[in-house]
């Protein structure tokens, strides 16, 4: 298990993966889809869990009426805060484990995201209790994460198709080695089934709404061709739930 340390020191070459436009998983697949599932944030109060340097952060902040980005790596947290300084768009920054958000108040957010991290928190059930918990009555909380029935996980050190060995939770570290990144890194992650992911928000109130799996459109096709094996097989898959009224 690598600790928090993982992200602080993947943090600079992350920033150059995501804000030079070479992760086009996020730019022409999965950010078109979530933003369009996420819709008109105008007026709404966000928080957005394991902010990593704040991109998706950014582009929520362009309508939302105030916005709180947290994460667990002081690095990634400085980055962002660097990036608000040079663009101001009124977005607070905090270094905060997603598990523990008791600086936050209760039932305040209208929508809490939490971008490709869930499956990096060890913890996800206390992650979404806690997301939950900040959630005000009929918030939503809307996560994507690698699709578990196709990403590829590490098992006794080979890489393997989770199709292949789906059920059960698997912890290991992920080798971050495309080409396309300034600096190789690693990082631990999750492989855990969908019905885990579910069972976890049923357990605090959190009804699921919509699914959405990504497909790429005409125009990301045509910019990252690399897409075109998302035509058949999903990459991600993002999921809306909705904090139920019985609870405030
Ligand atoms: C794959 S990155 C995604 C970052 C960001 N959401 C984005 O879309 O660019 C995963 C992030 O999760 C953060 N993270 C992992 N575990 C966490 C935890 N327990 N609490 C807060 N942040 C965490 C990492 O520091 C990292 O920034």
């Amino acid at each position: 298990m690598l600790s928090e340390k993982a992200w602080d020191e993947a943090a600079s070459s992350w920033l150059d993966f995501v804000r030079s436009g070479k992760d086009f998983h996020r730019d022409g697949l999965n950010n078109p889809a979530t933003f369009a599932l996420i819709g008109n944030v105008r007026g709404r109060i966000v928080l957005d869990m394991a902010c990593g340097e704040g991109y998706n952060t950014r582009m929520l902040a362009r309508q939302s009426a105030e916005i709180i980005g947290i994460d667990f790596s002081e690095r990634m947290i400085e980055l962002a805060k660097k990036k608000e300084e040079e663009e101001k768009l009124g977005i607070r920054y905090y270094v905060m484990d997603a598990t523990d958000l008791s600086k936050l108040p209760n039932s305040y957010f209208d929508l809490v995201t939490c971008f490709m991290s869930l499956q990096d928190i060890r913890e996800y059930r206390k992650a979404i209790s806690e997301a939950a918990r900040v959630l005000k009555s009929r918030g939503r909380f809307v996560f994507s994460i690698p699709h578990p029935c196709f990403e590829n996980i590490i098992a006794r050190g080979k890489r393997i198709n989770a199709s292949r060995r789906y059920f059960g939770e698997a912890m290991y570290v992920l080798p971050w080695d495309m080409e396309r990144l300034a600096k190789a890194f690693r990082t631990t992650t999750f492989h855990r089934t969908l019905t885990d992911y579910v069972d976890a928000l049923h357990r605090s109130r959190l009804l699921v709404s919509r699914l959405v799996e990504p497909r790429p459109t005409r125009e990301g096709l045509l910019k990252y061709p690399h897409l075109r094996r998302h035509v058949l097989t999903p990459q991600s898959i993002i999921v809306e739930s909705v904090k139920s009224a019985d609870e405030s």
